[in-house]
């Protein structure tokens, strides 16, 4: 067996745990060989690569980042693009390729493996945000960096008397601010979900700190949009790669809380730090059982699938089924687990 294995779109805490699985299961239990290209498909269609082996892979189980380098180029972006992937199996004899990536990725490998050129995808990201997996490696990195965010937040705020506003990523989603919320015992958490109304906002806040010196801490997903006709959104930018670049909003409810019941109001905007750096150990096994379960899958020529967890278990379910939806935040529990520790 030989497989291609690359690291696709934003990059993510767990990455080169998923490629040493990778190695190890195929070289060690397979008997098979990895290569890796380098920048996801920027270096199939390039053809810039190196042979991973255990060797290459020593040491880098607890580093942030992807030993590959990724990027957000995608073989559709080109005419000759799927020529180009189709002649790198050719020249390695490659079985077919281990995509690592998040929704976008996925969708690219879904459209290869029905172009004829084999994949299975591994879910990546941060934000948490693939519906047909429980989890996402990455994840609960996010989530411990930034709740860990908010607990630093809170000695700070108090000390000031003022209100902080702490700015996560999470794209269209609100997983890693609902969770660092809670975790971090934040005061009001915004989600892209629920369309948040400014003016409740600042009549709970006001509340809070009335005759009284407290300190708040509002997490905003970096996704969050005012309900309709109330705010105006931050103008987002798009990148060559047609990805909205998102970021600004905490500000937005920042000079709006200041604006209109005068508290003095901060802003933190976490953004790489969140991607950046070590996994955590759920992580690093989370990834670890992912590699492992792709390997085992392209052993087993179950390509066009996807390793996902479900019920704690590793599964494969169809690239079409995987990229399907987006998993947005589940309103019972930001409703009825989250929300009673809301300031109201
Ligand atoms: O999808 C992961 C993510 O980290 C999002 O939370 C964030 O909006 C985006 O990537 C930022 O991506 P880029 O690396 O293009 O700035």
């Amino acid at each position: 067996m030989r497989v291609g294995v690359l690291t696709s779109g934003g990059d993510c805490p767990g990455l080169n745990a998923v490629i040493r699985a990778v190695v190890r299961k195929t070289e060690r239990v397979h008997g098979g060989a990895v290569i890796g290209f380098h920048d996801a498909w920027r270096g199939v269609l390039e053809d810039d690569w190196e042979p991973l082996d255990i060797a290459r892979c020593r040491g880098i189980l607890p580093r942030g980042g992807t030993i590959l380098g990724t990027s957000r180029v995608q073989p559709y972006q080109f005419d000759d693009g799927v020529d180009r992937v189709r002649d790198a199996v050719d020249r390695h004899r490659l079985d077919g390729f281990i995509v690592i990536g998040g929704n976008g990725s996925l969708g690219a490998a879904l459209d290869l493996q029905r172009d004829g050129v084999r994949c299975i995808g591994v879910p990546k990201t941060i934000d948490n945000d693939i519906d047909a997996t429980e989890l996402c490696f990455g994840f609960d990195t996010a989530v411990h960096v930034a709740s860990g965010a908010v607990d630093r937040l809170h000695t700070t705020a108090e000390a000031h008397d003022r209100v902080m506003v702490l700015e996560v990523m999470g794209r269209d989603t609100g997983h890693i601010a609902v969770r660092a919320g809670l975790a971090g015992g934040a005061t009001l958490t915004l989600i892209p979900e629920v369309p948040f109304d400014i003016d409740k906002i600042c009549e709970a806040l006001a509340r809070r700190h009335a005759g009284a010196s407290f300190a708040s801490i509002v997490v905003v997903a970096e996704g969050a949009v005012p309900a309709e006709g109330t705010m105006d959104l931050p103008e987002y930018e798009t990148d060559q790669f047609g990805h909205q670049r998102l970021g600004g909003i905490g500000q937005v409810v920042a000079n709006e809380i200041e604006r209109r019941i005068g508290l003095e109001t901060r802003v933190t905007t976490l953004g790489y730090i969140q991607r950046g750096g070590t996994p955590t150990a759920f992580d690093r096994i989370l990834a670890t059982r992912y590699g492992v379960a792709a390997a085992d899958a392209a052993a087993a020529g179950a390509w066009g699938n996807m390793v996902a967890l479900r019920a704690d278990r590793i599964v494969h379910v169809p690239l079409a089924e995987a990229v399907d939806r987006v998993k947005t935040v589940d309103l019972d529990f930001y409703d009825g687990v989250a929300r009673p520790f809301f300031a109201s």
